[in-house]
């Protein structure tokens, strides 16, 4: 396993629509690995493969919950892997959460989505899965399809918003 480096706004791959997986071989099992290394690294809850420069469509997620509400409870890692995920169903209840994203680092952006969401995906061996999910996978994982089709937080900000967010981010960079 290895660290892959994360790519940042305004970096142009960040736009790019990911494509399906197709070969499910050594590489891809290779690519999850290093995904989980570099999410868990980060840290962060969820990462899509474009966000280490990879066009395909693979999304790693662990919310990394602990089992009780106690606060000092150690997390449990749950890693899930998502190849070539699909959504339906959404539900008309809508979830707000405050997203951040490890490729717009420092920002959190206040997105409502649907609460509950049906994933159909494939494994690493090609099998297929589907599944309702709510909470916070569900929203965990709609952000990550979002950078499927090449949409990231600061898509949801204004022009203007989007243009302050860009200047603060390039200041942080010159001030490390
Ligand atoms: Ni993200």
């Amino acid at each position: 396993m290895a660290l892959r480096e994360i790519i940042e706004v305004p970096d142009p791959r960040l736009k790019v629509v990911s494509e399906p997986v197709t070969v499910f071989d050594e590489d891809l099992r290779t690519l999850v690995a290093d995904m989980f290394e570099t999410m868990y690294a980060a840290p962060g809850i969820g990462l899509a493969a474009i966000q280490v420069a990879v066009p395909l469509r693979v999304l790693v997620i662990d919310l990394q919950e602990p089992e009780t509400e106690d606060e000092d409870a150690e997390p449990v890692k749950d890693p899930r892997v998502f190849i070539n995920p699909e959504l339906f169903d959404p539900s008309d209840a809508l979830n707000t959460y405050s997203e951040g994203c490890l490729s717009v680092p420092e920002i959190y952006v206040d997105i409502d989505r649907p609460a509950a969401i049906g994933v159909r995906w494939q494994d690493l061996a090609g099998t297929r899965h589907e599944e309702l999910i709510d909470g916070m996978l569900a929203t965990c994982l709609q952000h990550e399809m979002d950078h499927l089709e090449g949409i990231v937080l600061l898509d949801y900000l204004s022009r203007l918003k989007r243009t302050m967010v860009l200047k603060k981010l390039e200041k942080l960079r010159s001030a490390a």
